[in-house]
């Protein structure tokens, strides 16, 4: 299936920014962001060099990016989201920057805390043509919108353009992790899988795509789903040696 060029999202607002949040993406956004000129370098584009280094595409809230950046500090985070309140809000579990407290934390500070974290606050597409290939070991793609109407079926993540692109950047061997609670997404995901040549469904029982993994930390949307009675799987895919 050829797609037609995509469209791409730009940077979006959405309900209002509070105060803390709207002082970290002013004041230190800056110091976390990358750009389609970034160079990736992992001896050199975090506040230290990394063993590894993991990308979330689409990380809402945050919260995952955020607790598994915290238990591994030798992992390098590179966290992508269009929406400018879910990286307020990343960059406030970040840093532990809150409402109700000075806001004149020294930038050197924060910038410590977060310094295997980078952040790219626009459409994952646009940072593409910037990541070497195989330069990523781990990509979480956690509940992506489910465009569940056939008519918008060609906005879905999942598709086989941007598969190879994840294919390219991944190293062989690295994890491609995509967890979603639509039935409609669900059976979307494991056929365009099953067509695509370079990935591996590493499930052996129906335990292992029923349950998260175990460095896993619930999302937002996964707990709307949880609330909402709909059941999320979670497919692991290993990108192909050969
Ligand atoms: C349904 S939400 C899930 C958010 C989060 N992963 C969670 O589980 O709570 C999907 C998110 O992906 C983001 N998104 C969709 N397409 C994207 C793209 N091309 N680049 C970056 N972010 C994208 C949306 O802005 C949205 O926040």
């Amino acid at each position: 299936m050829v797609l037609s060029t995509p469209k791409f999202f730009g940077r979006r607002k959405g309900r209002t920014i509070r105060k803390a949040k709207s002082f970290l993406l002013e004041n230190f956004l800056n110091k976390v962001r990358l750009s389609p000129d970034t160079t990736f370098d992992v001896q050199k584009m975090f506040g230290k060099p990394v063993q590894k280094v993991f990308l979330e595409i689409g990380f809402g809230d945050g919260e995952h990016l955020a607790e598994l950046s915290c238990k591994m500090k030798d992992v390098g985070f590179v966290g992508v989201e269009v929406f400018q309140n879910g990286v307020a809000n990343l960059l406030s579990l970040i840093t532990g920057v809150k409402d109700g407290q000075n806001l004149s934390e020294d930038i050197a500070v924060l910038s410590e805390r977060a310094d295997n974290v980078r952040i790219f606050d626009d459409d994952v597409r646009l940072l593409f043509k910037a990541i070497p290939d195989g330069f990523f070991d781990k990509i979480y793609l956690l509940f992506p919108d489910p465009w569940p109407k056939k008519r918008h079926e060609n906005r879905r993540f999942v598709n086989p353009d941007n598969l190879k692109e994840l294919s390219r950047i991944l190293k062989k061997g690295g994890i491609l992790q995509i967890a979603t609670d639509h039935p409609i997404y669900k059976r979307h995901v494991l056929r365009t899988m099953r067509a695509n040549k370079d990935f591996v469904w590493t499930a052996k029982t129906s335990a292992d795509w029923r349950n998260p993994p175990q460095d896993w930390f619930e999302t937002k949307y996964q707990r709307k789903a949880l609330r909402e009675g709909r059941r999320p799987v979670f497919f692991e895919y290993e990108k192909k040696f050969e």
